[in-house]
């Protein structure tokens, strides 16, 4: 029998690379094995996914010759960045460099890069429809994503540019679900206006990504996006309202109001859900439905993601 094909997966311990580990894991005939990467192989977490059977080592995409050696004798890997961990763009792209490097220098067969657009190619900087952030962004955490893409092209690393969605998830853990207005009513809270917000259960992200590893070659050097669906603030609200047992209504802020929020992030994810909404139309068009099911058969809808999660979405 041939011997499996590891796939190095960073940020296995989190929602990306977690729902990839278990995907590969729950597919033992496949012919592909998960090595998960992990700062502390010892965490209640990387125990979990060693349980399962799955190789667990430790490196740390800051120190690049603890990646070389994690990326060593793998077929792939699958490639992300931590934001949220640190807020600074700049740090996501040394960490992108560090993994193509690596990559590159193990003669890695196929890279899943997770990316995000660089909004600057249609919002350049002396756009003043939204403010330009930490001295050349308008997205930094999109931005920096995009721009990174060219760290896996320039070095010739075997790509496919993954193209993510929001998670779903950001209502239970990332404090976006449902909140009591001053009337008393449930209202998420968006700067989406009448637009379209691709979605995606984060578990199904790592099984798109699964998908993209099986298919292999033929998806080298293309971008592809993925999402659960397309849904409008209002489309979101019927559904928490049908998921929940009672009324939720959408609260739609502008751009402005939702930079001003104040929380950690918050001009940021003001400039992305503007840049969403603002160019609906390619942002859609670039997360298809189809090939997101295509690759994942058991991709979620929002209402079954909710039937699984709505218990545990906090109400305030
Ligand atoms: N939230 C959203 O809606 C959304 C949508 C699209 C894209 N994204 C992007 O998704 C990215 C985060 O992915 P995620 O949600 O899968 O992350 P996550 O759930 O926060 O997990 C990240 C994992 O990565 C590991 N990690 C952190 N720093 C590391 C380092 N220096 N070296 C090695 N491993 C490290 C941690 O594991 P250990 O502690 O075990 O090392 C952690 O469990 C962000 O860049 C964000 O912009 C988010």
């Amino acid at each position: 029998m041939a011997e499996s094909r590891i796939i190095a997966v960073v940020g296995a311990t989190g929602a990306q690379g977690g729902g990839l580990v278990r995907a590969i894991a729950a597919d033992p005939a496949s012919g592909f094995k998960a090595r998960a990467i992990t700062r502390d192989a010892g965490s209640e977490r990387a125990r979990a996914l060693a349980a399962l059977g799955v190789e667990v080592v430790a490196a740390d995409v800051d120190d690049a010759a603890s990646i070389e050696r994690a990326f060593a004798g793998a077929h792939g890997a699958y490639c992300v960045t931590f934001f949220w961990d640190h807020f600074s763009p700049e740090k996501e792209l040394a960490q992108a460099r560090a993994m193509a490097q690596a990559a590159k220098g193990a003669g890695l067969r196929h890279v899943v890069w997770s990316t995000l657009e660089d909004t600057r190619k249609r919002v350049p900087l002396d756009d003043a429809r939204m403010p330009t952030l930490m001295g050349r962004y308008k997205v930094p955490h999109f931005d920096a994503k995009g721009e990174a893409n060219a760290f896996f092209t320039e070095l010739g690393v075997p790509t496919t540019f993954l193209l993510t969605s929001f998670y779903w998830d950001n209502f239970i853990s990332f404090g976006m679900g449902p909140k009591k207005g001053p009337d008393g009513k449930l209202a998420i809270t968006l700067p989406m206006g009448d637009k379209k917000l691709p979605g995606i259960a984060a578990e199904d992200i790592g099984k798109c990504a699964y998908g993209i590893f099986k298919r292999g070659a033929e998806t080298i050097g293309t971008t592809i996006g993925i999402a659960g669906e397309h849904l409008t603030g209002h489309e979101m609200a019927r559904a928490f309202a049908r998921a929940l047992g009672r009324e939720v209504v959408y609260n739609a802020v502008t751009p402005e109001v939702f930079r001003g929020f104040g929380f950690p992030g918050a001009e940021d994810l003001g400039n992305m859900f503007q840049f969403k909404r603002d160019f609906e139309t390619e942002y859609c068009a670039a997360r298809s439905l189809a090939t997101s099911r295509a690759l994942n058969p058991a991709l979620q809808t929002f209402d079954a993601w909710l039937a699984r999660n709505a218990s545990r979405i906090p109400l305030e």
